[in-house]
């Protein structure tokens, strides 16, 4: 690999010994993928930070790394914890009891990224730049490093931001170097598509978003990103759609039409085109939908924006009396700061559970108790299925009325 003199410089020690780490690790997955240069970042998002998943491995991985001096390059943001840090208990509401130990040990991770100067954004929405960061300026083509398979789909698809699908740790490393190797989606020629889907549907809800998403992870195996021709998704859709196929496949960006930056270019690339049909979303969506009455009714994965609130609170609005299912919304603390409080107060007085800092995949939500669960999002019912628990996924409007024992 071709390096200039700062990045010898670095790994030579002259800049620490915690950069030196980080950069000889960027240095030998690059190596080891063929990246013949490093680049510049300008903003890294670090997942994979929740106690739950990480244990006491990661947890010492950190408090070393913190101990080294380390520090980040560029500004970082980080994902969720395994609870809401100003209320640890909250979900107990839905029955997880944390440990002693869990909490303190979660609470030494961000921590230990506090120290290296990584930012406790604790969401999984990275792309709401401007309501995470207020420093942040970042623009199509910006190269970045970030986790979490939803974001890095946004970042890409919806940003035209630059990232490969990063593991946790390896956009910290990049983060504390502020480089990453220049490889894959980093890369002009790996961003175009040869693939297209046609989706023939007037109106996407974001359950069908999701459905999309599903089908497009199980049928694109070529390493070029799918071109997606389809309308009307919607923002939550969008959303929906991205995370859905980052739970479902290894897929790290979609052309999609109307949406990607530069959609009108890639999009002449296309050699061959198929469809996603109607039928075959309705046909999969009524396979995943809710078949009982959710104890729990899941809303916000990825983190809920400030619109999902209102929507959400108009919905509520138009019903009587008191949910059967408790409500549940996840959400990021910054999200919910500048949500208008009057919002907030609907929501609690319709008695929604609002959760910051965490969501109910990346808590132990389910571990002990088979808890059933309806949600609008693909990528919950996904991982929490795979938890064993009873999952349906339906809109959000059908997800109310069934909240309400409809
Ligand atoms: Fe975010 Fe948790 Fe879903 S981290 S994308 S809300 S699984």
């Amino acid at each position: 690999m071709h390096l200039t003199r700062e990045e010898e410089r670095i790994l030579n020690g002259e800049e620490g010994e915690a950069k030196e780490l980080a950069l000889r690790i960027i240095v030998k997955v690059g190596e080891a993928l063929g990246a013949e240069r490093l680049v510049d970042i300008k903003h890294a998002h670090v997942s994979g930070v929740s106690y739950g998943t990480i244990g006491d491995h990661g947890l010492h991985f950190l408090e070393e790394l913190a101990s080294k001096g380390a520090r980040v390059a560029v500004p970082a943001s980080v994902n969720p914890v395994g609870f809401d840090l100003d209320d640890p208990q909250l979900l107990e509401h839905v029955g997880v009891r944390l440990s002693g130990e869990f909490v303190s040990k979660q609470v030494r991770i961000v921590r230990a990224l506090k120290s290296m100067g990584v930012r406790a954004t604790l969401t999984c929405t990275p792309y709401y730049v401007d309501e995470v960061f207020d420093d942040v300026d970042l623009k199509p083509g910006d190269h970045v490093a970030w986790g979490e398979s939803s974001a890095i789909l946004y970042a890409n698809t919806v940003l035209g931001l630059r990232t490969n699908r990063e593991g946790g740790p390896l956009a910290l490393m990049a983060a504390i170097a502020g480089k990453t190797y220049y490889w894959g989606l980093h890369l002009d020629e790996n961003r175009v598509p040869v693939v297209g889907y046609r989706v023939p549907l007037e109106n996407l809800d974001e359950a069908k978003a999701g459905v999309l998403g599903e089908l497009i992870a199980t049928r694109h195996n070529e390493s070029h990103p799918p071109y997606v021709a389809a309308r009307a998704m919607g923002e939550l859709g969008i959303r929906e759609f991205l995370a859905a196929l980052g739970a479902a496949g290894s897929i790290a960006m979609v052309v999609l039409e109307g949406v990607t930056p530069e959609y009108k270019v890639l999009g002449e690339s296309v050699e061959e085109w198929r469809v996603v049909s109607e039928e075959e979303i309705n046909d999969r969506l009524e396979e995943l939908a809710p078949t009982q009455l959710p104890e729990v009714v899941f809303i916000g994965c990825p983190h809920a924006a400030a619109e999902d609130l209102e929507r959400l609170a108009e919905l509520l609005s138009r019903m009587k009396g008191k949910p059967k299912s408790k409500i549940v919304v996840t959400l990021s603390r910054r999200v919910f700061e500048k949500t208008d409080k009057s919002v907030i107060s609907k929501l609690r007085e319709a008695g929604v559970l609002i959760v910051r800092d965490t969501c109910l995949i990346v808590s132990p939500f389910g571990r002990s108790d088979k808890v059933s669960v309806a949600t609008n999002s693909y990528k919950a019912y996904f991982y929490l299925s795979k938890r064993g628990l009873p999952v349906g996924l339906a809109p959000l409007e059908e997800l109310v009325y069934l909240a309400y024992g409809g």
